[in-house]
């Protein structure tokens, strides 16, 4: 029989509480019991980043973190990013940028797209390019994203 926990956090700025197995992911707890579907999973082992939420204010892969060690913390998802005046800058600019193809990877990248402007919004794109280097995307080729994350860092300082 599984072994499970109860975990207590703030989830996209709500107070939430969820039993918890403890051999689960907290990919696997958002998007089962919490019908986030926006992180994905894929390799499912820390190297691809289209699970990418934001802990803590850090990006992690919640891929790799056990859901019992969600307890406590404060979690964002992208589908937190919209807000009342819209969807986030980031996504806007992902837009505007045609930075999107299957999107499969998208809402990971845009996650960390986030995570990296509220660190430092005068990023060089060296600087954006080494910042989204654990974050794979099959189909853009990056450029698009790039200039995405460039123009939203733009908007965010302006
Ligand atoms: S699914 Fe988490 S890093 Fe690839
Ligand atoms: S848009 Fe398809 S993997 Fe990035």
């Amino acid at each position: 029989m599984p072994l499970t926990v109860t975990v207590s956090f703030s989830l996209n700025g709500t107070k939430v509480t969820s039993a918890v197995d403890v051999t689960e992911s907290a990919l696997d707890l958002l998007r089962r019991n919490f019908d986030l579907a926006g992180a994905k999973l894929a390799c499912g082992e820390g190297e691809c980043g289209a699970c990418t939420v934001i802990v803590d204010g850090r990006s992690r892969n919640s891929c790799l973190m056990p859901a019992p060690d969600i307890d406590g913390r404060t979690v964002l998802t992208v589908e937190g990013l919209w807000t009342e005046q819209g969807i986030d800058p980031v996504q806007q600019a992902f837009i505007d940028e045609g930075a999107v193809q299957c999107g499969f990877c998208t809402p990971g990248m845009i996650m960390q797209a986030r995570y990296l402007i509220d660190r430092n919004p005068n990023m060089s794109e060296e600087q954006i390019a080494r910042g989204i280097e654990g974050n794979i995307c099959r189909c853009t080729g990056y450029k698009k994203i790039i200039a995405a994350v460039a123009a939203a860092s733009e908007g965010s300082t302006s």
